[in-house]
Formats: C-alpha cells, structure tokens, sequence
C-alpha cells in the first residue's frame, strides 16, 4: 500500500451509531437521529459516510450533519430518498445501528464571528439541512443570521420554523405555492449586502449563483455535492477544477465538501 493510502486509513473513523429515531418530515424527505461517541468530533457541514446496510450496496453514501447535540451524543440527518440507498436508510427505525464513517470533510469556518457580525445562510432543497447547526452556533454566539431558502414546491419546504428559531428567514418556491415566488435571488437581490460571510449549499444552478454574486468576498461559502465513491480522499472520484490550472484539483470529500466561493469552477 501507498504511505498516502496508509496515512489516509490511519485516521479513518468508523463507528457503530444507534438510530434513536426516524421520521418523515415531508414526502419522501426523512430525519434520522443517530447516537454514539463520534458526535463529540462533529463540526457543521461535515458529513457522514453511511454504510447501507445490505450486501448488494457497496459504496457508502455520503449525508451531511444537519445538527449535534454533544450533550446528548446525538446528531441529526436529514436526507430525501433518491435510490435504493437512501431508500433502505428509510426503513431503519428506533434501535437499528448504521455503520458510519466520519465525521468527514472540512466543515464551515465560523470563526472570529461575533454580536456585531452579519451573515447570510442561502439553502436549496434538500441542502439546506448543514445551514441548521451553522445557525444555530452563530445564533447562540449573538451573530445576527439572515436565511434565505428555496425549494421546488410547498410540499418540498423544510426546516423553515426550526431556522427562525435563530433570524429572519425568508422562503421562496419555484411554482410560489408557498412564500415569495421565484428563486432565491429574488430576495438576495434586494438585501443589504453587507454580510461579514455567507454560507450556502443548495443545487448546482443555485451554487453557481453565490459563486458569482459573492465571487470575490473574502467569507462566502459554498458547501458542493459529487458523486463519491471512498468519501476519504483516495480514490479521486469527486475532484472538481480549480480556475486557471490545468493540473491542480481538490477533492470534495476530503479538501471540502465546503469551498470558500471563486476557489473551484463550477
Ligand atoms: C457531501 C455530500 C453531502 C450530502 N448530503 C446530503 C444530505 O444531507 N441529504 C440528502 O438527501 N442527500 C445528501 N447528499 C446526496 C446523497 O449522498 C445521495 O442522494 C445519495 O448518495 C443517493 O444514494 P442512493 O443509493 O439513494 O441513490 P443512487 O441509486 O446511488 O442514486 C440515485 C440518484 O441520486 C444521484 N446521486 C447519487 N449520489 C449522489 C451524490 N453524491 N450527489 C448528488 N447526486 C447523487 C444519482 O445521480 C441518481 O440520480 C450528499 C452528497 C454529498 C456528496
Ligand atoms: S470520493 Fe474518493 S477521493 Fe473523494
């Protein structure tokens, strides 16, 4: 074996977490709760890679950390089924264990924030989940945190109330069947644009956006899907391209999944 390949299998994590519970938070949209000592080395926006538990599946599936509660050991996933994988994570219920590798990735920077700091969270569908923690810990910090969110359809919105817990947060629909018709940019246009960072992660078109609007701010975040396969950085299954080189790349599992905006091409 490669001294990189060792290195890498060296600080691997795997555990056995317990399900504490699961639940359909909206059609075929689930929040799964999960229990073990790795919640002490969870940060938001790293991600868990999650055995499924069969023996026809053998890539793990990559979810990011929605939130954490130290204190309880417990973190939350929130995931939508999109195939055979996610719909067997579907079916675990109260006392099911997962096999999970992580915590995974670089996570969202949210240091030297304070009460007098302004941030923008800009979530997208099913990608809103890893903007939760992160408002939550500016939130209890006294940052003042703004969220914009933007789904398909009313039946797709999530977490909307448990974001205002910690700001204003505006929603808009695609087919407005629900809050402010349009996407995010609708709202995002009209804001002061004074944030001291901005955190998003949402669909490719939607990060594309916050790469351009805020390409050259020193604090935006983009948190990138890729198909995954290691999910540890050996396999380079996941590189994205870095603008004007030809030969250097990052990884989204290990160098991300969060990239300060203007950093890859998208
Ligand atoms: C860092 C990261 C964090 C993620 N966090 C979440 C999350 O919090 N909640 C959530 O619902 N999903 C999340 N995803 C996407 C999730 O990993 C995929 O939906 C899942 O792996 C699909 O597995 P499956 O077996 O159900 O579907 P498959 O049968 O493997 O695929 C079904 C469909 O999903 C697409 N797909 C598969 N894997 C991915 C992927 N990695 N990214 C985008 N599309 C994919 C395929 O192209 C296909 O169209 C995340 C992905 C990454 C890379
Ligand atoms: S999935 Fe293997 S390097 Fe990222």
């Amino acid at each position: 074996m490669n001294p990189t390949c060792k290195k890498r299998l060296g600080a691997i994590r795997l555990a056995t977490m317990k399900v504490v519970a699961q639940e359909e938070i909206a059609p075929a949209i689930f929040e799964l709760v999960l229990e073990g000592e790795m919640v002490e080395a969870m940060r938001a926006g790293q991600f868990l890679h999650l055995r499924v538990p069969d023996d026809a599946h053998l890539l793990r599936r990559p979810i990011s950390i929605s939130s954490i509660d130290k204190v309880k050991k417990q973190c939350h996933l929130i995931y939508r089924i999109e195939g055979a994988g996610t719909a067997i994570f579907s079916t675990l219920s109260q006392g099911d264990t997962l096999d999970v590798m992580g915590p995974q990735g670089n996570g969202f920077d949210l240091s030297d924030l304070d009460e007098q700091s302004q941030v923008l969270l800009v979530g997208g569908g099913i990608g809103v989940p890893p903007l939760l923690e992160v408002a939550k810990e500016l939130h209890e910090r006294g940052v003042k945190v703004v969220t914009v969110l933007g789904f398909a359809t009313k039946n797709a919105v999530i977490l909307e109330t448990e974001l205002a817990q910690y700001g204003q947060v505006f929603v808009t629909t695609d087919d407005g069947s629900y809050g402010i018709k349009g996407n995010v940019s609708v709202v995002i246009k009209d804001l002061d644009n004074q944030f001291d960072a901005v955190y998003s992660c949402g669909a490719p078109g939607m990060m594309k956006y916050i790469n351009q609007t805020f390409y050259d701010h020193p604090r935006a975040y983009l948190s990138l899907e890729s198909r995954m396969a290691c999910g540890m950085g050996a396999c380079y299954a996941c590189v994205l391209k870095v603008p004007e080189s030809e030969t250097v790349s990052q990884r989204v599992c290990e160098d991300g999944p969060v990239f300060r905006t203007g950093t890859v091409v998208l």
